[in-house]
């Protein structure tokens, strides 16, 4: 019997695909790449080293964790942090070259004082709520804290910038109408004497489909990794899946018609059946609504999950597949005939939450070809 943990590929040659895609839409726009949440589950500090090296202009994290974790790798590109920081942090905020979301005067002021204090510019993008009233300052008060924070000693507005709420559904007006907030906003910071800087609005599905979304730089994560945006799970053509999720067949047994399988045998075998293990469970991210439902690739063929998802373990028919053997890899998901998208749409989520739901104790292993 042999023990080998499940293990998440990183195709480093799709994501490179992924990001000249992206670069062919995105005309002379900037790309700022989204790695938010450990690059979508997919590690952050390997996805960062692959974009970095093919000249991405931008990185995106939520948290100033995120962002110090590429730091501290050796990471130079520079990084936004798209969430608020606590105030407390901007000396570190500054001291590590990190452009700040800013959208509130305490924490622009306390980033003022640092950069006063440690002899360095600190580097702000405002955040504009067009809509989405997650975070970010009032359109009508753009003039007025732009003006506020340019007064700061110390303070460059490297952006502006703002976030669609629904540029996935293509019959909602409503991106078009963020977008003339937005560039009214930019009007009003410019009757104040100031250049907004870098205006940046664009995820993956407005970068698709909104051509006077992109601007001067556009801020896409999902498509990078090759998962859809929409919440059909199609994946546009070009776009290739960037993770494959694969754990090994750790034995195999031949079960009599009318057993069962796994907890509360919810599985019931209708023939003579073999049953393959899997070391992979619902604590690596393998969720357990896909008990009984989904299926996995095993040597080319698809082996239905049969039974209950365990924490550590699953079990999968491969009696259609006699010539399986302990040893083989099979795929979870992450091949164009088994996308994340069909476990998504099976979990009744979208393509993002199969991705980030992969666990830590998974290793990421980058695939330099093939
Ligand atoms: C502020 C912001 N910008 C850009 C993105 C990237 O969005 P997507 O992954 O849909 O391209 C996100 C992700 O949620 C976000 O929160």
């Amino acid at each position: 019997m042999i023990h080998r943990k499940a293990s998440a590929y990183i195709h480093k040659g799709n994501l490179e695909n992924n990001l000249r895609q992206l670069r062919a839409i995105a005309g002379s726009s900037k790309i700022c790449a989204v790695i938010k949440a450990d690059a979508y589950g997919h590690g952050a500090v390997i996805i960062s080293r692959v974009l970095a090296d093919a000249g991405v202009d931008f990185l995106a994290v939520a948290y100033l964790e995120e962002a110090l974790e590429l730091r501290e790798a050796g990471i130079k590109t520079p990084l936004l942090v798209l969430g608020t920081t606590d105030p407390g942090n901007a000396d570190i905020i500054v001291s590590n070259r990190i452009s700040q979301t800013v959208f509130t005067q305490d924490l622009a002021k306390a980033l003022s004082e640092s950069a006063l204090r440690l002899g360095r510019p600190a580097f702000v993008h405002v955040k504009i709520d067009t809509g989405m009233h997650r975070q970010g300052i009032e359109p009508r008060q753009a003039g007025s804290f732009v003006s506020f924070v340019s007064r700061l000693g110390g303070v460059r507005i490297e952006g502006c910038y703002s976030h669609f709420t629904e540029a996935d559904n293509p019959d909602s007006d409503f991106s078009t109408r963020q977008i003339e907030v937005f560039n009214r906003a930019l009007d009003a910071i410019r009757a104040e004497g100031i250049e907004p800087g870098i205006r940046h609005m664009a995820n993956s599905a407005a970068l698709l489909r909104i051509p006077e979304s992109r601007m001067d730089m556009v801020r896409p994560g999902v498509l990078l990794y090759g998962l859809s945006p929409d919440a059909d799970h199609r994946l546009p053509g070009g776009f290739k899946p960037v993770m494959e999720f694969r754990a090994a067949v750790t034995s195999l047994r031949d079960i009599g018609e009318g057993e069962g399988v796994s907890y509360g045998r919810i599985f019931t075998a209708s023939r003579p059946t073999r049953i393959a293990l899997l070391q992979v469970g619902y604590a690596d991210g393998y969720s357990r609504h896909l008990s009984n439902r989904a299926a996995v690739v095993i040597r080319g063929k698809r082996a239905p999950v049969a039974g209950r998802v365990c924490m550590d373990q699953i079990m999968v028919d491969v009696t259609d597949i006699p010539e399986a053997r302990v040893g083989d890899e099979a795929t979870l998901f992450g091949l164009p005939e088994l996308p994340a998208g069909e476990l998504a749409e099976i979990m009744g989520t979208i393509d993002y939450e199969v991705s980030c739901g992969i666990s830590k104790r998974v290793p990421r292993v980058l695939i330099e070809r093939g």
